[in-house]
């Protein structure tokens, strides 16, 4: 494909074991606002126009049940359903209505490498989508560890339409049709598991504030706070309930088409350093242990 279809990521969708608990979390400690709510399901809003970013589904063992991404209309949804298909994908469900959660129109598939991922059109938006301090807007980027990385990287690219932007070794940053510097992070790590996922703070005093509401909660800082190269955005990484890798994210560079990718060369920091400015400590051992611990349900791309 030559133009990207795909807006962003509306949503993640994740198995909950500790389901009360977890929503508590995500409500008075992470800064989402509850939806929707059923005895199995409960949905999470931004201050974003999106209609949920989070999902949890109550369930036995921590898992990803999807990916969920924004298409702008439904001429997007079939042609990028087309493009799955002719890649040969056999898991993939035609576009249809949605009923649930926002409803809308779209697709689930499961991508070479075994993720569940969905491509979603209209449906329920929210009109009040005006930034609050300390309270994410959205899903900056989802970082996916990869197992059979050249297989998702022309998935995502080549099928999906995604652009490499920039390579920071093991990191392949992939943008869509959206100013964000990226999307969608690959991993080169040999295990189709999720490095992490990011939310994005209006600002960076609502990051800082952040790590200190978790620090208070009993969710200590994992690496941050410190500024990325690639994409630039600050960042403060956690390990959430079920110990799920996540990331409070502002100020994500915003770019157009005249972007110049570089690669790790320019990239690489110097020896002991892990952030633009040289103030945050390496990470720690439990965050490298769990950005490699969640998988993907079997059949998390029925939708
Ligand atoms: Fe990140």
């Amino acid at each position: 494909m030559s133009q990207c279809v795909v807006r962003g990521v509306r949503s993640v969708e994740l198995v909950a074991t500790n389901f009360e608990e977890a929503g508590r979390f995500y409500e008075s400690v992470w800064g989402l606002s509850a939806v929707a709510a059923r005895d199995d399901a409960r949905m999470f809003r931004g201050t974003g126009r999106y209609h949920h970013i989070l999902g949890l589904h109550r369930g036995q063992r921590p898992a990803v049940i999807r990916i969920v991404f924004d298409v702008a209309d439904r001429q997007g949804i079939d042609t990028l359903y087309r493009a799955v298909v002719v890649s040969g994908c056999r898991n993939v469900v035609a576009p249809a209505e949605l009923a649930a959660d926002g409803g809308g129109y779209g697709f689930g598939c499961k991508d070479p490498d075994g993720r569940n991922l969905a491509f979603v059109t209209g449906g329920t938006e929210h009109a009040d989508a005006k930034d609050q301090p300390d309270r994410p807007r959205k899903i900056a980027h989802v970082n996916l560890n990869a197992g059979d990385f050249d297989a998702s990287l022309r998935f995502f690219t080549q099928t999906l339409g995604f652009r490499q932007i920039d390579e920071n070794a093991p990191l392949w940053f992939l943008r869509c049709a959206s100013s964000d510097h990226s999307s969608i992070v690959l991993a080169k790590t040999n295990q189709p598991t999720l490095n992490h996922v990011a939310f994005e703070m209006p600002d960076v005093d609502s990051v800082m504030r952040g790590i200190g509401r978790m620090k208070d909660n009993g969710y200590p800082v994992e690496w941050g706070p410190g500024r990325h190269g690639p994409g630039n955005n600050v960042f403060a990484y956690f390990c959430g309930p079920d110990e799920v890798p996540i990331e409070y994210a502002s100020d994500v560079l915003q770019i157009d088409d005249s972007y110049v990718p570089r690669g790790s060369d320019y990239w690489k920091f110097p020896p002991g350093r892990s952030d633009h400015w040289g103030i945050t400590q390496p990470r720690s051992a439990r965050y490298y242990r769990v950005q490699r611990l969640f998988g993907f349900t079997e059949d998390g791309y029925r939708l």
